[in-house]
């Protein structure tokens, strides 16, 4: 799918905006504090369901207004889509889909599949499991709409049995009903650790090659480090385990919610001993492989955001990206007019000059 125009009503620091793209590169341009992330954000908003840089999406309303809105419109050779968000001061969120009201967000995941390259995605190498494994969630939904309700039906029963184990103190009681949140959980989560296991093997092979053509030639290793089990009876057995565990702590201990990826340059491990520079490279492979993997899974390169990652790139790794990138709708900011290719979009202060 490529985005061929999109229209603001209050959203961020733009009143009205309504603005046509290139098919290819899009140069969002301007000094800092004018709206280009905001753009990029709109459009993330609409492909993803929610915003890359808050979860509390009241923020985005133009001060003082009743509501944001966004419509974006995009299209491939053979359907078209119109994406519409609302979102209200009372923190209400209205999706439509051509028209149609869409009840559950994921119904649009995947409808124009898109992928961010920003300076908050360095927290992909350098922070938290949580982050790596919300990398493989919104990835492999994109591709899998079953995948995405499987992880929050995998979410509702291990509340369940978070709550279960928190409710008594009497072992007894909570063995009584635990057996059923077994089941439940081993049947979700065995699906959702292949599902992960077989993305990261997959991404692995892109992921080295995007590095070895940005940075010099070093060579960059992902695993999947999740659970290890081979059926679901096996699955249950851990649980049983680490039951006496889970009911001192509270919560359940074993699980794809504990799942990371390792990530390794030369066979060191980039999240502790790679540079800053290393990092940012290994970050950016990992969001280049996902490229081809969605291309590979759909037939079509998706989207490609690339916010604020011109300055931090010398100008022979700038040329080699967009060159790696050349097949896909890119939308890129910069505060340097001399970076820009393509459709250059001017922007200040919320407007399109
Ligand atoms: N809800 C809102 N209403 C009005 N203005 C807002 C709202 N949310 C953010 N802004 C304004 O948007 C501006 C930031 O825009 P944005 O993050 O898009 O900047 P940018 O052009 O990407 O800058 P930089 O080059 O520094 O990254 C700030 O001035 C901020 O006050
Ligand atoms: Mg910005």
């Amino acid at each position: 799918m490529k985005i061929e125009n999109i229209k603001l009503k209050n959203f961020r620091n733009y009143q009205s905006l309504d603005l046509d793209f290139s098919p290819e590169i899009n140069s969002l341009v301007g000094k800092n504090a004018q709206g280009k992330t905001n753009l990029l954000e709109a459009i993330y908003f609409c492909c993803i369901g929610k915003s890359f840089r808050t979860n509390r999406e009241k923020e985005m309303i133009f001060g003082g207004k009743e509501s944001a809105k966004i419509v974006l419109k995009a299209k491939n050779q053979i359907r078209e889509k119109t994406i519409e968000v609302q979102v209200q001061k009372e923190g209400k969120k209205i999706v439509k889909m051509d028209g149609l009201n869409i009840r559950r967000i994921g119904d649009v995941l995947g409808e124009v599949p898109l992928v961010i390259f920003s300076p908050y995605e360095m927290r992909l190498v350098k922070e938290s499991p949580e982050e790596r494994r919300r990398f493989m969630n919104i990835d492999i939904s994109q591709t899998n709409k079953k995948y995405f309700y499987l992880l929050s039906r995998y979410d509702k029963i291990l509340d369940n049995r978070n709550k279960l184990l928190k409710s008594t103190q009497n072992k007894a009681v909570i063995l009584e009903t635990i057996d059923i949140w077994n089941r439940a959980l081993a049947a979700a989560g065995i699906k959702i650790a292949e599902e992960r296991k077989k993305f990261v093997e997959e991404i692995a092979p892109f992921a080295m090659s995007a590095n070895k053509f940005i940075s010099n030639g070093e060579t960059l290793k992902v695993e999947y480090k999740g659970i290890e089990v081979k059926n679901e009876e096996e699955y249950i057995k851990k649980l049983e385990k680490s039951f006496e565990k889970d009911f001192k702590l509270g919560y359940t201990t074993f699980g794809p919610h504990r799942d990371d990826i390792d990530i390794f340059l030369d066979d060191v491990e980039v999240k502790s001993f790679g540079s800053q520079g290393q990092q940012r490279t290994a970050a950016l492979s990992l969001k280049l492989a996902e490229l081809e993997i969605i291309k590979k899974r759909t037939g079509e390169y998706p989207i490609l955001i690339l916010d604020d990652v011109f300055s931090e790139l010398d100008p022979l790794r700038r040329k080699k990206l967009l060159k790696f990138t050349s097949r896909c709708q890119t939308f890129l900011s910069t505060t340097e007019e001399s970076f820009c290719e393509g459709k250059i979009i001017k922007i200040s202060n919320g407007k399109v000059i």
